[in-house]
């Protein structure tokens, strides 16, 4: 059975789909694992990360994303799940210089879009909104389930709002990675969706929820080495789970955005100056992403 990891946040540009990319690498090439991708987010930019414009567009052409994965089969249809996924995605090589075990449902502009037509669809049959929702809801949690069988670690990569992909993501996950930066917006970002991920009403409900217990795991990203820094991640840290790796500004981080077509690179060439952050990422993250009971360590 796959192991589920969501990387979400409520807010933009916090390093969610950097991040979900360098754990897929560092999972697929060091830890050998079978990882899979399902890119939530209509902004694509991970399977941009991981296809280049241009293959990213040939997946589009071949209608193999994930807006025409819910659309087919939303109703049941026989399609096979498998079909949509790019295998081999990225620009990374393993020790034996082969592409590593990461496959990939690119992502799509249109995901919004047929959202809203999976709901109008089952709108038809009831009246009551909630239903409604929890149907959609449902259907959807079914069919990111659907891959579990052929990998290790199934990665999600989280819009910022709430689609009910986002919201299904959420659920199904075993943990969820919330990348956040330094600052106050980014603070208030991780208390409101900490409380969607272990469904409370508010931080009083919340605090009765032990640290050590909760299913995400905060992630300080693009840190300054100043005390405004550390005291705002001291701060998140008295309320919410956070890692001790943290993730500093980085060129090597930066550049790995971006697709190299052609050869692909080890993963020291990728990440370049980066490649002792993500090592400290993965032997954190690793254990905390293979065992469902894995307690994160007191603060
Ligand atoms: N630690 C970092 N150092 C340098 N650049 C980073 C770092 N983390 C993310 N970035 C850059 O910030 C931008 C936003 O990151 P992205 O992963 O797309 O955020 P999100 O998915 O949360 O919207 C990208 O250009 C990415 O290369
Ligand atoms: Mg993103």
């Amino acid at each position: 059975m796959a192991f589920f990891a969501a990387v979400a946040n409520r807010k933009g540009g916090v390093g969610k789909s950097t991040i979900t990319v360098m754990l897929a690498h560092a999972l697929a090439v060091w830890g050998s694992k079978r990882v899979l991708i399902l890119d939530l987010d209509s902004q694509c930019n991970t399977s941009l990360i991981l296809l280049g414009g241009q293959g990213w567009n040939e997946a589009r052409k071949a209608e193999r994303t994930i807006a025409d994965y819910f659309f087919d089969l939303f109703d049941g249809n026989t399609v096979m799940p498998k079909d949509y996924l790019i295998h081999g995605a990225g620009d990374v090589a393993g020790a034996n210089g082969k592409a590593p075990t990461i496959s990939l449902l690119p992502g799509s502009l249109m995901l919004e879009d047929v959202q809203g037509e999976l709901y109008l669809k089952q709108a038809k049959e009831s009246n009551d909104p909630d239903i409604v929702a929890n149907r959609v809801g449902g259907r959807i949690q079914m069919l990111l389930r659907k891959f579990e069988g052929n990998y290790d670690v199934v990665l999600l990569d989280c819009p910022p709002g709430l689609s009910f992909a986002a919201l299904a993501a959420l659920k199904i996950a075993d943990r969820v990675i919330v990348p956040f930066r330094p600052d106050y917006v980014s603070e208030l970002a991780v208390d409101r969706i900490s409380l969607i991920i272990e469904d409370k009403r508010n931080q009083d409900a919340l605090d009765e929820v032990p640290i050590a217990d909760r299913r995400y795991v905060c992630l300080a990203n693009y840190v300054r080495d100043n005390g405004r820094d550390r005291l705002l991640i001291e701060e998140i840290g008295l309320k919410h789970p956070v890692l001790d790796t943290q993730l500093p500004m980085r060129d090597g981080i930066a550049n790995a955005f971006d697709y190299i077509g052609g050869n692909r690179q080890s993963l020291a060439d990728k990440y370049g100056n980066a490649t002792e952050d993500l090592r400290r990422l993965y032997d954190e993250v690793s254990p905390l992403l293979s065992d469902r009971h894995s307690k994160i360590a007191a603060q």
